[in-house]
């Protein structure tokens, strides 16, 4: 009998582990992700995304003193009428299949007038393969938002138990389906320093927020070998729930994105730049207003300082091997508690948005970052063997990472 409960807590406990499969930290931060090495011609705005071999030789991307990465805006430069701005934008080699978690830990967050960052997430064909915006923000606004974009059939249930404020509950709209953190340090200058976590799995897509010193334990006491468990974090600051949004559906495997544009498709139209940023210049226009003339101080809070991003599987756990009951090194070996996501329960209620713009108020618009530019027409159903060759390549990265990381 004692056999039997500890092999059923063995196995719960290993359910609720999900291992880590990468870490982005310290010096080796930069590993692992490509530079865009082009302008921003994904949301029109006014800035290169410069080359590694730029970004190293111009210090917009680097490992500080205390380890950190840091990605910035050119603040050092005159820029003539005309011209653009440098900034940096990455993409992670690694693709995240269903069944992963990210953790962000940062320090500051790029703010100010024409500055709109994002850490966010993709898939191969866009909108097909779906979009998670994580971290979000334009202008002089002191939220974070979150957002979705996928095609027509997913929503927000407009009763998801989650601690944000639904904006747009359509994740096809413009605007994708938008939750507005109500926590007043999620951004912009009030932000303290911070962490996100994002779990992205069938049971549905779940994004956490906590300030500095309201970081629960099991991450401040994550190392960078530990596995994580994420059934004491509580209800989600952003709950897309399955039971309104068939996420394998509508998700493929995801790469992670960090990048820093100026003005734009959001921050830059003037009724979201009049309304945070109203009296910022004389023109009234993003662009002449901001990214013309001298970097600093303008731009001097326009960075990401970032601890480290760590990417979680659920699927690399070392299944407990025959009866002895000994555990899995890695797996947390405490007590029993429930599933960290029981996502598709109870009401599913089809929500349809009540918005009359796209966008809804509060400047909640957060149009997305890809262009569907790669056949738009074709749906991710008619694309199976894209699919699969992403599909193995993750479980290659996986198993790479899984090898690295603990042998
Ligand atoms: C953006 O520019 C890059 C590099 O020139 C190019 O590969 C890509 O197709 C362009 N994307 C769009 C949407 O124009
Ligand atoms: C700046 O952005 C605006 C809006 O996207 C665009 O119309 C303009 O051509 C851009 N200017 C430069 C120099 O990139
Ligand atoms: C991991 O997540 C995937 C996708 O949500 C799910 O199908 C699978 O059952 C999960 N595996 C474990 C061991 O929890
Ligand atoms: C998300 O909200 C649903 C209700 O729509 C709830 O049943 C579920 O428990 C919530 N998920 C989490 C992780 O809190
Ligand atoms: C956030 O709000 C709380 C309570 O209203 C307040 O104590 C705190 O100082 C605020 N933090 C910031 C950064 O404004
Ligand atoms: C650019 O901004 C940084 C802070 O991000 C600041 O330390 C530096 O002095 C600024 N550069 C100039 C030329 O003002």
């Amino acid at each position: 009998m004692l056999q039997i409960i500890l092999l059923y807590s063995l196995f719960i406990s290993v359910a609720n582990a999900w291992q880590l499969v990468r870490e982005y930290s310290g010096q080796n931060f930069f590993n692992g992700w490509d530079f865009y090495g082009s302008w921003d011609n994904l949301t029109q705005g006014n800035v290169t995304w410069v080359s590694q071999s730029v970004a190293a030789s111009q210090d917009l991307a680097y490992v500080n003193n205390n380890g950190h990465a840091i990605l910035k805006v050119d603040n050092t430069t005159n820029v003539p009428s005309g011209g653009r701005r440098n900034s940096i934008r990455i993409t992670s080699q690694d693709t995240y299949a269903l069944g992963s978690l990210w953790i962000i830990d940062l320090d500051h967050i790029p703010y100010g007038c024409s500055v709109w960052p994002a850490f966010w997430t993709f898939g191969p064909n866009w909108p097909e393969d779906g979009e998670i915006d994580i971290i979000e923000g334009i202008n002089l606004m002191s939220s974070n938002q979150m957002a979705l974009h996928t095609t027509s059939g997913c929503t927000l249930s407009s009763t998801a138990t989650q601690l944000g404020t639904t904006d747009v509950t359509d994740c096809s709209s413009a605007a994708g389906c938008t939750v507005t953190e109500t926590s007043n340090s999620s951004y912009g200058s009030n932000f303290e320093g911070g962490v996100w976590a994002t779990q992205f799995d069938s049971s549905g897509i779940f994004i956490w927020f906590w300030s500095r010193s309201n970081v629960p334990s099991s991450i401040t006491g994550a190392t960078s070998t530990s596995s994580i468990d994420p059934s004491s974090w509580g209800t989600p600051h952003a709950n897309y729930s399955s039971s309104t949004c068939n996420i394998e559906q509508y998700f493929s495997p995801q790469n992670l994105v960090l990048d820093i544009t100026l003005c734009g498709d959001w921050a830059g139209l003037s009724q979201f730049y009049s309304s945070t940023c109203g009296n910022s210049g004389p023109t009234g226009n993003c662009y002449q207003d901001c990214v013309v003339g001298p970097g600093s101080p303008r731009y001097d809070n326009a960075y990401f300082d970032i601890s480290y991003i760590r990417a979680y599987s659920n699927s690399t756990v070392p299944t407990a091997t025959g009866t002895s009951g000994s555990a899995p090194a890695t797996a947390t070996a405490t007590t029993v508690s429930s599933s960290p996501a029981a996502g598709a329960s109870g009401s599913a209620s089809s929500s349809t948005s009540t918005s009359v713009t796209p966008w809804g108020t509060n400047n909640a618009f957060s149009p997305p970052k890809c262009r569907a530019t790669q056949n738009p027409a074709r749906s991710k159903r008619s694309t199976p063997s894209l699919a699969r060759t992403v599909m193995s390549r993750v479980h290659g990265v996986a198993n790479r990472a899984y090898r690295t990381w603990f042998f």
